[in-house]
């Protein structure tokens, strides 16, 4: 089959209506029809955000990807434009792959990968190459003739000539880089940095961060940039073997912070961590807009995992809520953007409730953002059931003896299992939980934004009930619900 942006689209227009409603989010970026995977392209341009994403229109499941496009004012209510890229050229034949965008002289680049497939086995058989796409509105883009820009001769010795992807395009003192994902070829994931004073032509400059052996075996969708001060490296390392409680998903998703040395174009790690806590993140990518903000997306679902709207649903994959990374006193906060809190609908409140045992609120729903401050006193565990139905429940607890936050969807419906948990201190003796749910997804925010814990869960559609509880005696010293809807 040969694809095109044209193809695609008339496809999703014809066949729209196939999609079933169930499970599909409110106030999230989901893909239109079919399959969707990691954020690509995100930037601000000429006024709008614009978000790319991987995409297979044509099935529910991963294909020949091409580029999905959507639109917003706001990051939070998107209008779907026209597909921007599929796989039609000689140097992305077998799927566009990951990318970024940047602006130039006011015309829109996008950077991608281009996947080639090499023999009979598509798992092992493949190289891959950067292209770059230009646009003068945003809407239509064109694939330069210089393509690939990086090639396989830019790949340097001792670098995977296979895994090769992913290209995070930047400035940064007054040149263009670009970091790529890769691997050492000895099961060590790592990023390669390339530079440029054109954009078309390109030359490697290090290996910029490396595998220590307990990091994965090959990193992909990595994004650099500074962060009041500090240089913050971010990948996703596939493989990642776990740490104590955190890394517990197949594949990962991590910052690095350190310091980045102008002169001698090398970046200094000085720690890492993971960006969330939960099950559904992955390939987060950032930008920064007109406001100065550093603003996180990421797919909210991962590789491996069971999505069960792939099954007669005609849809999968989703985006997360933008979320603006700030520094404060030292720490790395994740925060929603506060221009969700403009869709905020009724309000239900409770104050100073004294929980003691398990109390079901006046309120429920599929769609909406919930804030809570508990005050631990004396209980051991405490915390708030929500998509409360027959059998079924989406637990989120803290237990003050090691203060540990869990988040439990052994009972959320159908869909994947399992726990997470995440230590945070109480702040005060308190916790603040903000807690976002729409139809399919849970985001929830913990002091503040200090860690956050994303996943998909599947209840059934009256599943709405939210409860409060606390094995011993603690305070609800305020709640705050409001539903959500654009
Ligand atoms: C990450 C990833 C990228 C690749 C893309 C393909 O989720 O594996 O490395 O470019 O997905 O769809």
């Amino acid at each position: 089959m040969t694809y095109t942006p044209a193809k695609a689209d008339q496809f999703i227009r014809e066949n729209k209506h196939l999609l079933r409603s169930e499970y599909r989010l409110n106030y999230h970026l989901m893909s239109e029809f079919g399959w969707m995977n990691d954020p690509n392209g995100f930037i601000q341009y000429k006024g709008e955000y614009h978000l790319f994403y991987q995409h297979y229109p044509y099935r529910p499941e991963w294909g020949p990807m091409h580029w999905g496009h959507a639109v917003s004012r706001d990051l939070i209510k998107w209008n779907y434009l026209p597909v921007a890229l599929a796989p039609d050229k000689p140097f992305d034949r077998d799927g566009c792959f990951s990318g970024s965008a940047i602006e130039k002289d006011g015309t829109l680049y996008l950077m991608y990968t281009g996947h080639i497939v090499t023999g009979p086995d598509p798992k092992n058989d493949y190289y891959q190459i950067q292209n770059l796409a230009v646009s003068e509105d945003g809407v239509r883009f064109r694939k330069v003739d210089d393509n690939p820009v990086i090639g396989l001769s830019h790949i340097p010795p001792g670098a995977s000539r296979k895994d090769f992807r992913d290209p995070k395009v930047f400035r940064r003192d007054g040149r263009y880089y670009a970091v790529l994902g890769s691997n050492d070829g000895q099961g060590n994931g790592q990023i390669l940095l390339y530079r440029s004073e054109d954009l078309i032509r390109w030359a490697f400059v290090c290996v910029m961060a490396k595998s220590d052996g307990n990091m994965g075996d090959n990193w992909e969708c990595p994004d650099f940039f500074e962060l009041d001060g500090l240089d913050v490296l971010m990948f996703s390392p596939q493989r990642m073997p776990p740490q104590g409680r955190d890394y517990r998903n197949l594949h990962s998703t991590v910052y690095m912070w350190g310091r980045w040395n102008a002169v001698d174009e090398t970046f200094q790690a000085e720690g890492y961590a993971p960006m969330d806590q939960g099950f559904d993140f992955y390939a987060p990518q950032t930008t920064l807009d007109d406001q100065g903000r550093r603003i996180v997306v990421a797919w909210m679902d991962t590789w491996e995992t069971e999505i069960p709207t792939q099954n007669g649903h005609y849809w999968a994959g989703a985006l997360t809520l933008p979320r603006e990374m700030v520094r404060k006193e030292g720490k790395v906060l994740f925060k929603p953007v506060q221009e969700i809190e403009r869709y905020r609908g009724e309000l239900f409140q409770i104050r100073d409730l004294i929980l003691d045992g398990e109390t079901e609120l006046a309120a429920g729903g599929d769609s909406y953002e919930l804030e809570a401050v508990f005050e631990a006193r004396d209980a051991e565990r405490f915390g708030l059931k929500l998509r409360v139905g027959e059998n079924e429940q989406t637990v989120l607890s803290y237990s003050t003896g090691d203060g540990v936050f869990c988040l439990d969807r052994n009972l959320s419906g159908i869909g994947p299992k399992g726990v997470r948990e995440t230590e945070v201190p109480l702040c005060d003796g308190k916790l603040l939980l903000r807690a976002f749910v729409d139809r399919s997804s849970v985001e929830v925010f913990l002091q503040d934004g200090e860690k956050v814990m994303t996943a998909r869960i599947y209840p059934g559609e009256r599943s709405l009930g939210i409860r409060a509880f606390a094995e011993g005696r603690c305070s609800l010293a305020s709640l705050k619900k409001w539903d959500l809807r654009i």
